[in-house]
Formats: C-alpha cells, sequence, structure tokens
C-alpha cells in the first residue's frame, strides 16, 4: 500500500507541486492525504486543490502557544494515517509536540547546502558570503533549526554575475528534482542513522568498486 504524506506548505508550494507531479506520473509511490498551511493565502493551497488533494489552514496566529500549534497539526495529521511529513516552505519552528509524534518521519527541504546558511533567506545569506558553490539539503527535522540528518545534496554553482533572486533560482531547480528523489529514499526503507549520518546498505553487488551515489 502506498505510503501517506502529510505536506505543510507557508507560501507558493512550488516544491510541493514537484511532489505532486511526482506522485502523478510514477516517480514517487506515495499518496498525499492531505496539504496544511499555517497561512490562509498561500498559493500553494491552490495547487493542492487542483491536483484533488485535500487542504487544511491550521492558522498558527490563532493559537495561544507553539505548542496547541503542534498539537492541532499532529491531531490532523494522525486523523489522516500520515506516515511521512514534509516541510516545503513551511516557515515555521516545529517543537517537541510534532517531533515526537513522528519519529525520524519529518523531512525539510532547505535552500543552502547544510551546515552552512541555515535559517531565514539561506540563497542570499549564500550570496553575501561569496561562497562559490551552494545547493540544496533535505533533511530530517529534529528539535535543532535545519541541523537534522541529511538525506540528500545537491549542489549548485554561484556565478559571478548571479544576484541572490537569480541563485535562487537555479538552486529552486535543484529543489523540485531532489525532495521527490529524497522522499522516495526515505519511502524505500532499509536506512538507518548513525549518529547524524543517514546510511543506506549497498543496493548492488560492488566488487570492491565503490560507485559514487550522492
Ligand atoms: C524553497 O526555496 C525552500 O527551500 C525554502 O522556501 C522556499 C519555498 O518555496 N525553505 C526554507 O527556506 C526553509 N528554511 P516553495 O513554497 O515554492 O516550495
Amino acid at each position: 500500500m502506498p505510503k501517506r504524506l502529510g505536506i505543510l506548505i507557508s507560501g507558493r508550494g512550488s516544491n510541493l507541486q514537484a511532489i505532486i507531479d511526482a506522485t502523478a506520473d510514477g516517480r514517487l509511490d506515495a499518496v498525499i492525504a492531505v496539504v496544511i498551511s499555517n497561512r490562509p493565502g498561500a498559493p500553494g493551497l491552490e495547487r493542492a486543490r487542483a491536483a484533488g488533494v485535500e487542504t487544511l489552514v491550521i492558522d498558527h496566529t490563532t493559537f495561544s502557544s507553539r505548542s496547541a500549534f503542534d498539537r492541532a497539526l499532529v491531531a490532523e495529521l494522525e486523523r489522516r494515517h500520515v506516515n511521512l511529513v514534509c516541510l516545503a516552505g513551511f516557515m515555521r519552528l516545529l517543537g517537541s509536540e510534532i517531533i515526537d509524534a513522528f519519529p525520524n518521519a519529518i523531512l525539510n527541504i532547505h535552500p543552502s547546502l547544510l551546515p552552512a546558511f541555515p535559517g531565514l533567506d539561506a540563497q542570499r545569506q549564500a550570496w553575501e558570503h561569496g561562497v562559490r558553490v551552494s545547493g540544496v539539503t533535505v533533511h530530517f527535522v529534529t528539535k535543532d533549526l535545519d541541523a537534522g540528518p541529511i538525506v540528500l545534496q545537491a549542489a549548485v554553482p554561484v556565478r559571478d554575475d548571479d544576484t541572490p533572486e537569480t541563485l535562487a533560482a537555479r538552486i529552486l531547480v535543484e529543489e523540485h528534482r531532489t525532495y521527490p528523489e529524497a522522499i522516495a529514499r526515505v519511502l524505500a526503507g532499509g536506512w538507518r542513522i548513525e549518529g547524524r549520518r543517514f546510511t543506506r546498505p549497498p543496493t548492488h553487488p560492488t566488487n570492491g568498486v565503490r560507485s559514487f551515489d550522492t
């Protein structure tokens, strides 16, 4: 039976769209059980509706505390038997209520090569720092911001004539490719987390020769 995803958004929803597209064309064997936005006007909600996916708004401003908001998220996700929660441009910190309810089952996508440039506006941070390479990271969510075990990364060059906006656009292309692939890897199972390291056993005999696999 396909695994059930709960996707949390706050805005545009282009990564949500990439996940919708991957489930539609068979790259991702999963069902999107619900899309939840913490912002009532998030454009991503319309993308979900257009794909026939259930949407919910859980407006964080209507809750008296962070933990009450988190508990509301957990209740709705559990009600829909969600196996894996995917943050897709979800701009709220999650607390222990939801992290403990979904152990090693919450993913986030971040537009930098973590641990460089955590937090907001990562593409601008990278551009201002003058790095020559940045990229995208998909990682498990833990209590520390943008710091959980890394599932997948992809590098993106920074060009001399880049602006923060052109760099963000180049990174976004890689985000849309990377997130469905990372979700598929996690859903496929057979992995372990050793310390901070997400590890998978080899999928094919190596004959002593290690192939490079990002
Ligand atoms: C994406 O670039 C995502 O990596 C970033 O927000 C954007 C959301 O775009 N997330 C973070 O910065 C999380 N710290 P989208 O709504 O079009 O997917």
